[in-house]
């Protein structure tokens, strides 16, 4: 039984009820499935039923008329009002989900998804252990947290000291929407299943890795919980340090959980340590201004709602990172997230050395390197770009490129991230959500960048919408003899 507080919110019309209704309609829901939504509204359950119906309609990737499916998976969905604060509601709450589980044979399975803004978790938790719907005699207990996991290393140890009070580790499922993408779970397998990069996954052979997740996406209608976030907050502490952790992890013992997690976090501790001084040469930020996206002109950042017009937050982050260990000293990472960038695109560019200045090396002086470009999204693919000779020339040389996709023919689309997750969640694998020790070393690296930005108050530098971001960002590169690579 899924139990989704914030069930008339956004992100469960968005996101759950669409991938429900998905995993429905491909056969992969479990046949004791049902659903309840919680929220304070009143609601009669035949309003929540069609609304949850327009959700899936308006977002859903398969939806496509199938209106008999549609009917069948939202009469499993019910709706529970209740105030988060209010103890009575919960134990209201249990009664309820007694009676669901013999309808739909639910066994006492339960999923609590905190769908809600954080400063709900804690109270949300703490009634649901008070009113016994945690209590472990019959069925599994799993709770679904929503990122942002705290604001710093600070709120977010509270925050898990709540939650693991109430619940074991191996029960707690913290979402980083990005892990269930299936090119981010491809990443493993192109690294540790082909003897033709593996081999070369290291200082030996690659000058540099640059990974960038670009939108053409402004805040949106998001102004007042970005202003506490940031580009830091809301994407590099999470999504850009798990595609960081996946490319640069060391092979693990096994595919289990736990060994998959226990090599990701030695990444993250072998992040060298970024001192005040090194913030101000390794970390760019910058702020939208207006500009145009695909032919629209579109506002600066502070001019958005519920942003304040002397905005100093950064809807733009750069940085560079040194692993420190021996598979990786002395090759750079370059991250980038940034907001209104010209195209929406997530991916790793892998660049290689040049070989030694002889025969065509030595000739040409601009052979491109060879790089390996993992697209995670929108497109989803592997590209190797290499060089060649140009057809009907002496030898003249040209980049080449051997180009894989694995979503370009018409009608393939990939399940969505929550799809899998919850799936997951279902099945009690944790290996794609993010362990406790993930989040506290992601924060401790994000902190000491804000404790130095607070010191210092950097600048914010302004790019135009619709640009790469900052000058500052390129400066990041050229100084090391290096481009981001845009194309
Ligand atoms: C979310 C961020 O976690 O990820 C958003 O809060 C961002 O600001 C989004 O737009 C990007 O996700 P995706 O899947 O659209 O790339």
């Amino acid at each position: 039984m899924l139990i989704v507080f914030g069930g008339t919110g956004d992100l469960a019309h968005r996101k759950i009820y669409p991938a429900i209704y998905n995993l429905y309609v491909s056969g992969r829901l479990p046949e004791h499935f049902a659903t309840v939504a919680i929220g304070r509204r009143d609601k009669t359950q035949e309003t929540f039923r069609e609304e949850a119906a327009n959700a899936i309609r308006s977002f859903s990737r398969e939806n496509q008329g199938n209106e008999e499916d549609l009917k069948q998976i939202v009469s499993r969905f019910y709706y529970h009002r209740t105030d988060f604060t209010d103890f009575g509601g919960y134990e209201k709450l249990k009664e309820y989900l007694i009676q669901l589980d013999d309808i739909y044979q639910t066994n006492g399975n339960r999923i609590f998804y905190l769908a809600v803004a954080p400063e709900h978790f804690g109270v949300i938790v703490r009634h649901l252990a008070q009113s016994g719907l945690t209590g472990l005699n019959r069925g599994y207990k799993r709770v679904v947290i929503e990122k942002p996991f705290g604001k710093n290393l600070q709120s977010a140890t509270e925050l898990n000291n709540i939650i693991t009070n109430v619940f074991q580790e191996e029960q707690i499922y913290r979402i980083d929407h990005f892990l269930g993408k299936e090119m981010l779970q491809n990443i493993m397998v192109i690294r540790f299943a082909n003897a033709l990069f593996e081999p070369l996954w290291n200082n030996k052979y690659i000058d540099h890795i640059q990974i960038t997740s670009s939108e053409t996406l402004g805040v949106e209608n998001r102004g007042g919980y970005y202003e506490t976030a940031g580009a830091m907050r809301d994407m590099m502490q999470n999504h850009m340090l798990q595609l960081l952790m996946l490319t640069a992890m060391e092979a693990p013992v096994s595919l289990n959980t736990h060994d998959v997690r226990d090599e990701k976090v030695r990444v993250l501790k072998s992040i060298s340590t970024m001192e005040p001084e090194m913030v101000k040469s390794h970390v760019i930020r910058g702020q939208y201004g207006e500009g145009m996206i695909n032919g629209r002109r579109v506002p600066a950042y502070r001019a958005e709602d519920r942003v304040s017009s002397d905005s100093m937050t950064e809807t733009f982050m750069a940085m560079k990172v040194k692993i420190e260990n021996f598979r990786w000293a002395g090759v750079p990472f370059y991250l980038r997230t940034g907001k209104r960038m010209p195209v929406k695109t997530t991916r790793i560019v892998v660049q290689f050395l040049p070989l030694p200045e002889i025969l065509y090396y030595k000739e040409f002086q601009n052979l491109e390197p060879n790089r390996l470009i993992i697209e995670i999204q929108p497109r989803e693919g592997v590209i190797i770009r290499f060089n060649g000779k140009k057809p009907d020339t002496r030898s003249e040389i040209i980049p080449v490129e051997l180009d894989f996709c694995q979503n370009c023919a018409v009608g393939e689309v990939s399940p969505d991230a929550y799809e899998k997750l919850l799936l997951d969640v279902m099945e009690g694998d944790s290996t794609l959500f993010t362990r406790w020790d993930e989040v506290e070393y992601s924060w401790k690296l994000m902190d000491n960048i804000s404790r130095a930005w607070s010191l210092d108050q950097p600048d914010c530098p302004i790019y135009a919408s619709g640009s790469w971001g900052p000058a500052e960002a390129d400066e990041l590169m050229k100084r090391d003899g290096r481009s981001w690579f845009n194309e």
